[in-house]
């Protein structure tokens, strides 16, 4: 990997003579697509030139930073809690941010100026409990929607204002309410305006799962003490490689190519992340998100039916070596295992020698419990590579602000590269809005009575079918 980069790609088990023939890539393989390579660091290259596509270049904006630390600043100290309201891209790189860089909740740092709230669902249970537990008088709404329109974001806002306007009154309230979204339009634009809510803009050309590094991250990032200006510039320090167009020097293609080829040309259409770090982990909800909705498309950018995609599944190291890794090693052979690993542990933790004369804590003590939980993935790592299941570590030197902006960064150039070998567009989600059409006519909303008579049929052929 690039040397202004701390984290180590190590892909030795990704390849055939490794773990098998037909399990693993080959040197032909890789060969036979430096061209096609080459081709998407080109096409995706012109596709940031021609301001298109953003995300690349928000490390290297320092306007937003100012705007967001001027505003921390200010309500530092005045609230205890903070309430993000958002769902999937505008919910799940907050939540992943402060989980990296605080710890997961309930084993946080000591210092939080504020602890984060995040709802990304409208299941009545979390809403309800959350006011239940804040304190109105403390609570900071941070509503975030990049459209402004989002039916779930919007629903939690009308709840959360609602509540903030009962316990606060009208014009405290909306002091207590952040919005982040599109600077030209949507609903919520409006809503803020006229309310007077602090506003921050997402560029239009960042699209939700690609916008962690704008305010949607970072607002809520730098309300919870989160160093922006230091994730900024580990993302920003590994931009330039990312857009190398020689495999070895590029990340990003280098493991895009990787996980396409695996799935295209060996089956394995299953990506599993095998996080070992607890505090990592929510990352890895955030790829998923990230990989799955970029990537899972019916059509081919030439509207061809293509069916594509490679599933991301999350797991956890070492608790789901107890749960999951008996489906890894022997399960069905169309999982590739992408480890995530912190070689630098924030704590060092040393296992006491007591009761010698038991053989399953004899061996333990005096050992630390840091060896115990890389000796655990390295074993983890040799058993899938004897079973002949290909498997790769993405390796931190630790986990920083520096260090995580790097690898969001690496992860969505990495998406936008397997876009391009896919052929498909990265950008997009048509496959979810039949389902948003749906629940707008269930609940009534004009405009929708074709999906209304839908809905009526489908439920009549049910219940026939039911009998
Ligand atoms: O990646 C995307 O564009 C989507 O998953 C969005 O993040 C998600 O639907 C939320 O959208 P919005 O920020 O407009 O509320």
């Amino acid at each position: 990997m690039g040397k202004n980069s701390g984290i180590r790609y190590d892909w030795t088990n990704l390849r055939a003579e490794v773990v098998g023939s037909g399990q693993g890539l080959t040197p032909a393989d890789l060969l036979d697509h430096r061209e096609a390579a080459r081709d998407a660091v080109e096409n995706f290259g012109a596709r940031i030139t021609s301001g298109e596509i953003g995300f690349p270049n928000l490390p290297f904006n320092p306007k937003p930073v100012g705007q967001i630390e001027s505003f921390a600043r200010k309500v530092r100290g005045r609230y205890r809690s903070i309430l993000l309201l958002g769902i999937g891209g505008s919910a799940l790189g907050p939540f992943a941010l402060d989980a990296a860089v605080n710890g997961p909740r309930p084993f946080r740092r000591k210092k939080v100026p504020a602890e984060l709230w995040v709802l990304d669902n409208v299941d009545p249970l979390i809403l309800g409990r959350a006011l239940e537990q804040l304190d109105a008088r403390q609570t900071l709404a941070l509503v975030i929607t990049k459209s402004g329109s989002t039916a779930e974001t919007m629903a939690q806002f009308l709840i959360v204002y609602d509540w903030l306007r009962r316990k606060l009154g009208t014009k405290k309230a909306a002091r207590q309410v952040a919005a982040v979204t599109d600077p030209a339009k949507g609903d919520l634009l409006d809503i803020a305006r006229r309310e007077g809510f602090e506003l921050f803009f997402v560029p239009p050309n960042i699209g939700g799962r690609f916008s962690v590094l704008s305010p949607v991250g970072l607002l809520a990032a730098a309300l919870v003490g989160v160093n922006i200006k230091k994730l900024l510039a580990g993302a920003g320090s590994l931009a330039a490689a990312c857009r190398k167009p020689e495999l070895s020097a590029n990340p990003a293609l280098q493991s895009a190519l990787h996980q396409y080829l695996l799935d295209t040309r060996y089956g394995k259409n299953i990506q599993v992340i095998y996080c070992y770090s607890n505090a990592l982990y929510p990352l890895a909800f955030w790829y998923k998100q990230l990989w799955a909705e970029s990537l899972g498309k019916q059509f081919d950018r030439a509207k061809r039916e293509v069916f594509c995609g490679q599933t991301p599944v999350e797991a956890l190291g070492v608790t789901d070596q107890h749960s999951q890794s008996q489906l890894y090693m022997e399960g069905p052979r169309n999982k590739v295992v992408t480890f995530w690993e912190v070689a630098q542990d924030a704590y060092q933790m040393r296992i006491p020698k007591l009761f010698p004369k038991h053989s399953s804590t004899d061996y333990l003590g005096g050992h630390t419990l840091n060896e115990l939980f890389h000796a655990e993935k390295f074993a983890t790592e040799l058993a899938l590579t004897e079973a002949g299941r290909p498997n790769c570590s993405f390796i931190f030197p630790r986990a920083d602000e520096h260090t995580i902006g790097q690898y969001m960064m690496l992860l969505m150039f990495q998406t936008a590269y397997a876009g391009e070998l896919y052929n498909v567009n990265a950008f997009d989600q048509p496959g979810v809005e039949l389902g948003k059409q749906l629940t707008y006519a269930l609940l009534g909303r004009k405009g929708f009575d074709a999906e209304r008579k839908r809905i009526a049929a489908y439920r009549k052929q049910k219940a026939a079918l039911a009998g």
